[in-house]
């Protein structure tokens, strides 16, 4: 691959096994997509993130845009005023449907992985929760930097949800970290890219009336990271990393009330909720004295929430943390975590 040094191209070799993009599925995507579906792949939360994320990433006056992989939704908020939207996926009646295109394309990019398209079209590339389908990632990558104008942006917003018998085989065998590292790796694949940027949100409560809002179910994760095609016009606005919104914030004293009466309410001083009593797991790397720890274990923390861009704007890509009370020493301390799981084995039942 252009632009790897020689241990990139080992670990390159050992990542991506033989059969890293095949699928359950192998048969021709046009006629799995030819079935209408119409469906929600994400849950309205998430879908209110991902309108945010394109409505803050999109700073061109009036944009050409592609949406690569499109279906009847492109999750572009009103405010982006399109010069020209284009859709190109597989289903017809979908993208017929969907009001933001200005014209649409059925083609399988698995099949001929060469976009459509002419040089230096586009002001933005979109690719939604499809990333998982692509089996030549990498040509697919270079066609979109190749589409891009100069300083044009492309844009893979991803979660964890998929059609498991069409996502690759590389996709569903990773975590959700580990899409993290691949989406940047098909990014940094292409010399014509700058510096991939990620937003994370994840652990914001489900709407009320979603259906799985009774089960305590968290909404989507979102993942959406981005890099300009190189090139960009001097003096060009920068784009701006969207803030993801993570509930109302505490008054400055009520916050510092809350911290004075930890020690006897037990409940974080970011949102409220009573922390669970943890079991300190022995491991080389725990210097801590006591065995139990305090933690806030709200999916929905504004402290939790907001600490994933907090920890990504400082290089930990796909970090946050949540609130921890030690109980011996009387303090309020930061513990790291990858997932909404991390942590949560050593829960201990209340006294
Ligand atoms: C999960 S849907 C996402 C649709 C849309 N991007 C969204 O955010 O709602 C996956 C989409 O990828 C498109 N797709 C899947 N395989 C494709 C292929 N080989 N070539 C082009 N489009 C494909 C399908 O048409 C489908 O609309």
């Amino acid at each position: 691959m252009a632009g790897r040094n020689a241990i990139q191209e080992k670990v390159h070799q050992w990542v991506y096994s033989e059969d890293a993009f095949q699928r359950l599925d192998e048969t021709d995507d046009t006629i799995f997509y030819k079935t209408d579906r119409f469906v929600s792949h994400l849950d309205r939360t998430a879908l209110d993130t991902v309108e945010q994320i394109i409505g803050t990433l999109i700073i061109e006056d009036r944009p050409v845009i592609l949406d690569l992989m499109a279906g009847w939704d492109s999750h572009i908020p009103e405010s982006v005023p399109a010069a020209e939207v284009v859709g190109l996926g597989l289903n017809e009646n979908e993208l017929k449907s969907n009001k933001a295109l200005t014209r649409y394309i059925l083609h399988d990019i698995n099949a001929d992985p060469t976009l459509p398209f002419g040089d230096n079209t586009f002001d933005v590339v979109l690719n939604t929760v499809s990333v998982d389908y692509m089996t030549r990632p990498f040509q697919v990558f270079a066609e979109t930097a190749r589409v891009l104008k100069p300083g044009g942006m492309l844009l893979v917003i991803f979660s964890n949800r998929m059609f498991p018998q069409k996502a690759v085989k590389v996709w569903k065998e990773s975590t959700e970290e580990e899409r993290i590292i691949l989406v940047e790796d098909f990014f940094k694949s292409v010399p014509d890219f700058g510096e991939t940027q990620l937003v994370v949100s994840k652990g914001k409560p489900r709407p009320a009336d979603d259906k799985y809002a009774h089960l305590g179910i968290p909404s989507d994760p979102i993942y959406a990271m981005w890099a300009e095609k190189k090139g960009a016009p001097q003096g060009r606005r920068k784009r701006r990393v969207p803030i993801l919104s993570a509930g109302a914030p505490v008054s400055p004293s009520e916050f510092e009330e809350r911290k004075r009466q930890v020690k006897k309410t037990l409940q974080c001083p970011h949102c409220g909720e009573r922390m669970k009593k943890w079991k300190i797991p022995q491991t080389p790397f725990t210097e801590w004295d006591n065995e139990f720890m305090y933690i806030c274990f709200n999916d929905a923390c504004p402290y939790l929430l907001r600490g994933w861009g907090v920890m990504e704007s400082q290089g930990n890509r796909g970090f946050s943390y949540r609130m921890m009370y030690n109980p011996d020493r009387d303090v309020l301390l930061p513990v790291p975590v990858p997932n909404l799981r991390a942590l949560k084995e050593s829960i201990v039942e209340e006294d």
